[in-house]
């Protein structure tokens, strides 16, 4: 089967990218994005895009108006497309049956029966969003049980591993492509057909295919082992400040050991991201489900030693700054959950703005991407009364507006621009005195001290 047209449902982070970087590649295909939500779609067929990415804008410009269309008409495009991908939201639920754990599928499962109800002909479902291991056992049957006009269905699994900030090259130069698919003749031809379009640009060996179940579980088994490794570092970060080891020395060290590896040992105030967590969360839940206690403790203990390093940050500059940070200015530098990335979900600043904010301080915030009624929004979203973000929260428009008569600074995104800050700049606009708490470990700890500061870096301690 060859492929003509795509379709994706959900033009977020993952489908956004994904779709442009296909279209950009395969200039035979028709690619359609749709989406129920008209802003972002608008939004996606302007010159200032939803999602910010480095080079993103280059793809999507190469190819929108020619194969890549973003629509809000869903239905014609599920008419329209050989294949479509599912990449809509997955949130953690809220409400009910493994609130605070489970994946809430309403948003799959209603893109499921759509399809079904428009589909005619035979249709390839592609589960892009990362979901709970057998979802695609529950689309199939919806698929099978409300289809009026006879349509068939295969259903993979081609879970995305970019990440937010380097998703471009992610895409054009994955580590692998993963494609899961039932194993019959029908299953082995609709995973041939989707292996087929990514072969346009990458080599057939980077191409995995497994069988549905392990195509789901592998997403949720990377992302865990890669947050595992943050709270590894992160808790070792703890046992540094309180021996005087260096965190960074300790993680070089370790990482030159071919069988570690070098990446993801970065010590920080906590992992963020959309995916982490409600990865982690979900694979709790499922080891809980299928009476595996002891697997679902273990892997908890990533997400609470990451929501441990988050308040004890805040632990530390409060009892710091003489045990109150009541009326004190401190400017928080960076509010996206990583650089290079708008995106703020579950980001560590929202848990330390909101917990310094409860002990009273005038936060005073600057990111360089991430807008002002955004960053108000999430500290709504996460409890902190609207009348003490109207009087404790400025977003500022710079680094030195932010610092100006603060007490204190506290990084919480690594981006580019605060390694090249002017500090002496930054110390003459400071209160006395001046406390740096790097979050993100990107200042020099000597410079700040040689600049007067009184400097404090995760894993390094003063
Ligand atoms: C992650 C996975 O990397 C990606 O494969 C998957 O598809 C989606 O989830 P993402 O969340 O976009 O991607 O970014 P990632 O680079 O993994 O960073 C996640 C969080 O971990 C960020 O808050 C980052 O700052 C933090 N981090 C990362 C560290 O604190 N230390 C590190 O060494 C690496
Ligand atoms: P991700 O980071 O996984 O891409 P996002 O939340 O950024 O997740 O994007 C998911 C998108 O899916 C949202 O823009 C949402 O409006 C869209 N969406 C949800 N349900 C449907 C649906 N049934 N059909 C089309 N789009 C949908």
């Amino acid at each position: 089967m060859k492929i003509q047209s795509i379709c994706c449902l959900g033009a977020g982070y993952v489908g956004g990218p994904t779709m442009a970087m296909i279209a950009a590649k395969c200039p035979d295909i028709q690619v359609t994005v749709a989406d129920l939500n008209e802003a972002r779609i608008a939004a996606w067929n302007s010159d200032t895009l939803p999602v910010y990415e480095p080079g993103l804008d280059a793809i999507v410009a190469s190819a929108v108006g020619k194969n890549l269309h973003f629509t809000t008409d869903i239905r014609s495009a599920i008419a329209a497309a050989d294949l479509i991908f599912v990449s809509v939201g997955t949130p953690t639920k809220s409400y009910g049956i493994g609130a605070g754990r489970a994946a809430d599928l309403r948003y799959i499962e209603s893109a499921a029966r759509l399809i079904a109800e428009v589909s005619e002909g035979h249709k390839i479902i592609v589960e892009k969003s990362t979901i709970p291991v057998k979802t695609a056992t529950a689309i199939k049957s919806i698929l099978a049980a409300n289809s009026p006009h006879g349509a068939t269905f295969q259903v993979l699994s081609n879970p995305e591993f970019l990440a937010e900030g380097t998703a471009v090259e992610d895409l054009e130069c994955p580590d692998r492509i993963l494609i899961g698919g039932e194993t019959t003749p029908e299953g082995h031809a609709a995973v041939e057909a989707l292996a087929s379009v990514y072969a346009k640009w990458i080599p057939r060996d980077r191409i995995l295919t497994t069988n549905l179940w392990s195509s789901e579980l592998s997403k949720l088994v990377a992302n865990a082992f890669l947050a595992q490794r943050i709270s590894s570092i992160n808790s070792i970060s703890a046992l540094c400040e309180a021996t005087g080891a260096d965190v960074d020395e300790v993680a070089r060290a370790i990482g030159m050991d071919s069988r570690i590896g070098p990446k993801f040992l970065k010590a920080s105030v906590g992992f963020g991201g959309s995916c982490f967590q409600k990865d982690i969360l979900n694979l709790v839940y499922l080891c809980e489900s299928f009476n595996l206690p002891h697997v679902s403790e273990y892997w908890r203990q990533v997400v609470h030693l990451n929501d441990w390093q988050k308040s004890r940050f805040v632990e530390k500059i409060v009892r710091t700054l003489y045990n109150t940070v009541n009326g004190k200015r401190i400017a928080i530098l960076g509010f996206a959950f990583k650089k290079d990335t708008n995106d703020t979900r579950e980001s560590p600043a929202i848990q330390v703005c909101r917990d310094l904010l409860h002990e009273r301080a005038h936060l005073a915030i600057y990111d360089p991407r991430v807008s002002a009624e955004n960053i108000r929004e999430d500290l709504m979203i996460a409890g902190v009364p609207r009348e003490l973000i109207e009087s404790n929260v400025e977003v500022c428009s710079d680094a030195y507006a932010a610092t100006e008569n603060a007490h204190a600074i506290a990084t919480l995104t690594e981006w580019d621009e605060f390694r090249a800050l002017d500090l002496a700049r930054i110390f003459e606009l400071m209160l006395k005195p001046a406390f740096v708490f790097d979050g993100r470990g990107i200042l020099s700890l000597d410079s700040l001290k040689a600049h007067g500061f009184d400097a404090f870096a995760i894993g390094k301690g003063f």
